[in-house]
């Protein structure tokens, strides 16, 4: 049996690949760009929130607050070590990210405004990312798949987090709840874009399907996501920012607006409103952070020689 035999045969029993098995090209670089869009996107995704740390209304939202941006952190990690067993190194793709040939998630290129985004943050974008991701702990390429399993299940602590401050504050003063309503109205289009562009506009979705490494398209899973979503905004006293959102009961799921993709494609052009100062920050990490990787690398070469001698 030929290589592209038994790799086609490994997809059509549902098995999972691994790194030392023989894939298409094509395959191990799809999968390279989207572990790596991936990745970088938990570690951007670590600013919005990481900005409110230090002004945390109170000891216990700190502690919650610290525990899910270094959750995030370790995502990252994860996502770059699934993506290193494909060949690639995480300071090739630090470069790349940091160079802006490589994407991270739209979502993180807007504003944290008040301590309410940080509620619907947890509830919205990680509400979506937890539809988007619980469909990958099924994806054929084994090290991603189980990659997220550990992330999904932390994914689903930092909705309930967030669901649970704003339930807090819509149950206190009428400036707080028009604080939630605000970031809502502000953080629900922009969670919708993160499902990625239209299917009939996805240049990857067919391919990526074919090869399970995604198990539903764009569109399902962001219809997926308004279904769960209308009714916990319904239950949380909030509006949603869309007037034709409308349960239709030929098609068993909510009816929604038009995305502006006119401000997807901005934003994944770098014109988002904090797309400059997502990148300039995590250049300086890196910058200021080589000097413990030089340190670290001369420590391993000298322990490699003590043992080498
Ligand atoms: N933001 C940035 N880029 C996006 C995007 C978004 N919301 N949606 C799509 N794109 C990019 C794709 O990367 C691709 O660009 P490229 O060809 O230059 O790489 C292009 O737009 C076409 O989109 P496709 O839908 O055809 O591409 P994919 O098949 O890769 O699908 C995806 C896009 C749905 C984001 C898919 O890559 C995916 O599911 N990735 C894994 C999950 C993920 O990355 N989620 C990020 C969410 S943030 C997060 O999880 C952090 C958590 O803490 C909240």
């Amino acid at each position: 049996m030929t290589l592209e035999a038994q790799f086609e045969r490994t997809l059509a029993k549902d098995q999972r690949i691994e790194p030392r098995d023989w894939m298409p090209d094509a395959y191990r670089a799809t999968l390279i760009r989207m572990i790596a869009q991936h990745a970088h996107s938990e570690i951007i995704g670590m600013q919005p929130e990481g900005n409110w740390i230090t002004r945390a209304p109170s000891l216990r939202r700190k502690a919650i607050l610290l525990a899910k941006v270094q959750d995030e952190a370790g995502h990252g990690l994860y996502l770059y070590s699934a993506a290193e067993t494909l060949g690639v190194d995480r300071s090739e793709l630090t470069e790349k990210l940091i160079s802006g040939k490589q994407k991270y998630s739209s979502i993180f290129n807007y504003p944290t405004l008040t301590f309410a985004d940080v509620g619907v943050i947890g509830w919205l974008v990680d509400g979506a990312a937890i539809c988007n991701q619980v469909p990958l702990c099924r994806s054929s390429y084994g090290p991603y798949a189980r990659a997220m399993i550990r992330i999904c299940k932390e994914e689903s602590f930092h909705q309930r987090q967030g669901y649970e401050l704003l339930m807090t504050m819509m149950r206190g003063t009428e400036e707080q709840r028009r604080m939630v309503q605000d970031a809502t109205d502000r953080w629900w289009w922009p969670s919708l874009m993160m499902f990625g562009p239209p299917d009939a506009e996805s240049p990857h979705t067919a391919q990526s399907m074919a090869w399970k490494i995604k198990r539903h398209t764009n569109d399902e899973l962001r219809q997926r996501f308004v279904d769960m979503t209308v009714p916990q905004a319904e239950a949380l006293g909030v509006t949603l920012p869309d007037p034709q959102l409308k349960w239709n009961p030929e098609r068993g799921h909510y009816d929604f607006g038009e995305i502006d993709w006119a401000e997807f494609k901005r934003v994944l052009a770098g014109q988002g409103p904090c797309n400059a100062q997502r990148l300039a920050r995590r250049r300086a990490a890196h910058e200021n952070g080589a000097w413990v990787r030089e340190a670290a690398a001369a420590y391993a070469a000298k322990q490699a020689g003590r043992r080498a001698a």
